[in-house]
């Protein structure tokens, strides 16, 4: 494909309204390449940074955007205290040459009277994110649909590691007919295991030492049912390793690794593990194949 010569400043362009995003995207869209999405709420780290390399080995411009979505979090979650961390966001994005940040002001996401809202159905209601937190997928599915009806991106990228909202935006993008293709990347983990997220600075120094501790077992569980264990027993014991750890467990869970229906039974489809507990005041999730 042909390469494209980068803005020579080397700084993303920061936009936080809606025309001055048109007018790039449509720039852009005249004379280049592909375009790529990366919807992120801020407080960067290197799983939101290998999305953004994906993104960049597969299109010419970049954008990531910023928001902080309060209607995908629920009155008693951590809208607050999310971290913020604008200043260092931009540098770091700053340093992988991105194009654009999005930025959007909660007025230009939901400007006053906003009453739109899309609530999905499939993947959304598999009875695991949704079944702790019941507004979750439509926040997300909403403000998703959005960025990328704003953006007008070729593709977009989302990370494994939200397995269930990686499969949600993909059957959203093909519901609504989006001519953006949902890319979706690996889990990034610390060296021991414990998968990145924003959440993890909230861990306590003997908290963040039990951390790994869930990914130990999803990859227990999954050798164990790769090997022809039955599943009812390897997830009890699952559980219980869990707990005994000093997690309070939301669910444990093997699905259709597509629908994230329950399994059939049958033996033969794809299985994904997933996973949410709780360490103290800090929520982890967490997945694997088998
Ligand atoms: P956020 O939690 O900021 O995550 C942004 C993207 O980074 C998501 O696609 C997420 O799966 C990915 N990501 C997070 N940790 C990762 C890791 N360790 N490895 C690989 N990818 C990782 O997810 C959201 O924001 C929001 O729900 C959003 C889609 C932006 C809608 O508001």
């Amino acid at each position: 494909m042909k390469k494209i010569s980068k803005r020579a400043s080397r700084r993303p362009l920061i936009v936080r309204e809606l025309p001055a995003l048109r007018r790039a995207v449509a720039a852009w869209r005249a004379r280049e390449g592909k375009i790529a999405l990366v919807p992120t709420m801020g407080a960067l780290h290197e799983g939101h940074l290998s999305l953004v390399r994906i993104a960049q080995q597969r299109a010419e411009r970049v954008i990531v955007s910023i928001f902080v979505n309060p209607t995908q979090f629920a009155p008693n979650e951590d809208l607050a205290i999310y971290p913020r961390t604008f200043a260092a966001d931009t540098e770091a994005l700053a340093k992988l040459k991105v194009d654009l940040v999005w930025a959007p002001t909660a007025e230009t996401m939901y400007p006053a009277g906003f009453a739109a809202r899309i609530v999905p159905g499939g993947a959304a209601v598999a009875g695991l994110e949704d079944a702790v937190r019941p507004q979750f997928f439509a926040g997300v599915a909403t403000v998703v649909a959005k960025l990328l009806i704003q953006c007008e991106p070729d593709i977009a990228l989302f990370g494994e590691k939200d397995y269930q909202q990686l499969k949600v935006v993909t059957r959203l993008a093909a519901d609504l007919g989006l001519k953006t293709q949902i890319v979706g990347a690996p889990i990034v983990r610390e060296r021991d295991g414990l998968a990145l997220s924003s959440r993890n600075r909230y861990l306590l120094l003997s908290e963040r030492l039990t951390a790994p501790a869930l990914y130990r077992v999803l990859k227990e569980c999954a050798s164990a049912i790769g090997a022809g264990e039955p599943v009812a027993t390897v997830l009890e014991k699952g559980r219980k390793t869990i707990a005994g750890a000093g997690f309070h467990l939301d669910y444990l869970e093997a699905r259709h690794a597509d629908t994230l229906a329950p399994l059939t039974g049958r033996g033969d489809e794809p299985i994904r593990l997933l996973v949410a507990a709780r360490l103290g005041n800090t929520r982890l999730i967490d997945n694997v194949p088998v």
